[in-house]
């Protein structure tokens, strides 16, 4: 048996030290994380006062959501919301589908240029010499992805269009040449370019070749497609038509004007946000029977997104989806079931 050494002798106090040196140690450090914790909230806490709690409680929940849930009037009262109809404005993720009566299609032109252009058409003694000198000269075939692909002579010929919707004009490459189709198949559709003529960011590295320098901010896109449709003559100024905003402002609008159109091309924005509103949005102006088809399926650019939104779409509806190319192809819309 091994023998412990004896203890060294200590006085009774210094014992009690020995025995609560590891602890002071811990306490000590303890102590100084906490003084300098606790002053390093007091100068946060001053020189960052903490936002004072909001008046209001906003709980979002699916209640919110639901057609027949009481809301607020504006007046401070409560009124009970019910039977809405089948696109009730609350319900934000929703698309309309529903839009206005439908204007003939040998008024639609005149009812764009009233609503747009004072009714005037935009083409009138365009373009005046300041603007002319800011352009590059018309391109024969302006710069485009995928513009004279099989799928628009085909999808023209088997729709026989009088309204074409295009999202995503760019420098008209693509509307020229459905423009050159119609005419050689006898028809003559007007085609409307949805476009807000502003290119994206940075797009001038890609294509300085093609587009003018900017000009105080402006990418001067509208001036450039104009000119370039200008110069395809007469009968291209009196079927292509610009309408130079937004795709989800425009489309929302000619829903509710009651414009809408027999073929719809969809090569607008190509994240998965942007092609999935522009395919809602144009799906309710797209007159039953119609066909909606659109660019990027198979290229790179699918996987920002394209190719989902038009897949989820077909899910959602009941369609089918047919690649063609670089391109995708919506099964028809189908007729109301009482045929219209
Ligand atoms: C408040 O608005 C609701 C719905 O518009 C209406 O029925 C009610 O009479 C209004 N109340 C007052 C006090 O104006
Ligand atoms: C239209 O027809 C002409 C004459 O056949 C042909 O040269 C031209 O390529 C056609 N254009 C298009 C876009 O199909
Ligand atoms: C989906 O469409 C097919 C025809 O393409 C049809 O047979 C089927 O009944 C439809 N399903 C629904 C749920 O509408």
């Amino acid at each position: 048996m091994k023998l412990r050494p004896p203890p060294a002798p200590a006085s009774a106090s210094s014992g009690v030290l020995a025995r609560l040196r590891p602890h002071l140690t811990r306490l000590t450090a303890f102590l100084i994380v906490f003084s300098v914790g606790y002053s390093l909230g007091i100068m946060s806490s001053s020189i960052w006062p903490s936002p004072r709690p909001s008046q209001t409680v906003i709980r979002p929940h699916a209640a919110h959501l639901t057609a027949s849930t009481a809301v607020p009037a504006t007046n401070g009262t409560v009124a009970a919301v019910t039977n809405y109809p089948r696109s009730p404005p609350h319900d934000l993720f929703r698309f309309r589908e529903e839009c206005g009566d439908p204007v003939p299609s040998n008024a639609v032109v005149q009812t764009l240029l009233d609503k747009l252009f004072d009714g005037e058409s935009p083409y009138a003694d365009f373009p005046p010499p300041h603007t002319a000198a800011l352009l590059h000269p018309a391109a024969e075939r302006p710069r485009g992805w995928g513009s004279t692909g099989a799928v628009f002579a085909e999808l023209i010929e088997e729709v026989r269009p009088d309204i074409i919707i295009e999202l995503g004009a760019f420098l008209g490459a693509s509307a020229l040449h459905m423009a050159a189709v119609s005419k050689n198949l006898s028809l003559s559709p007007t085609i409307l370019c949805i476009d807000d003529f502003r290119g994206w960011p940075a797009f001038r590295d890609r294509f300085r070749r093609d587009v003018p320098p900017p000009h105080h901010g402006d990418a001067l896109l509208l001036p450039q497609f104009m000119s370039n449709v200008a110069a395809a003559g007469p009968d291209a100024t009196a079927r292509v038509l610009p309408l130079p905003f937004s795709t989800a402002s425009t489309l929302t609008a000619l829903c509710g004007w009651g414009i809408y159109a027999d073929l719809i091309e969809v090569d607008a924005g190509h994240d998965f946000h942007s092609a999935w509103a522009d395919i809602n949005l144009a799906w309710a102006v797209l007159r039953p029977g119609g066909v909606m088809f659109g660019h990027d399926y198979f290229t790179s650019a699918d996987d920002r997104g394209v190719r989902r939104a038009v897949t989820l779409f077909a899910r959602v509806k009941n369609l089918t989806v047919r690649p063609h190319g670089q391109h995708w192809v919506l099964s028809p819309k189908p007729l109301h079931r009482d045929g219209r």
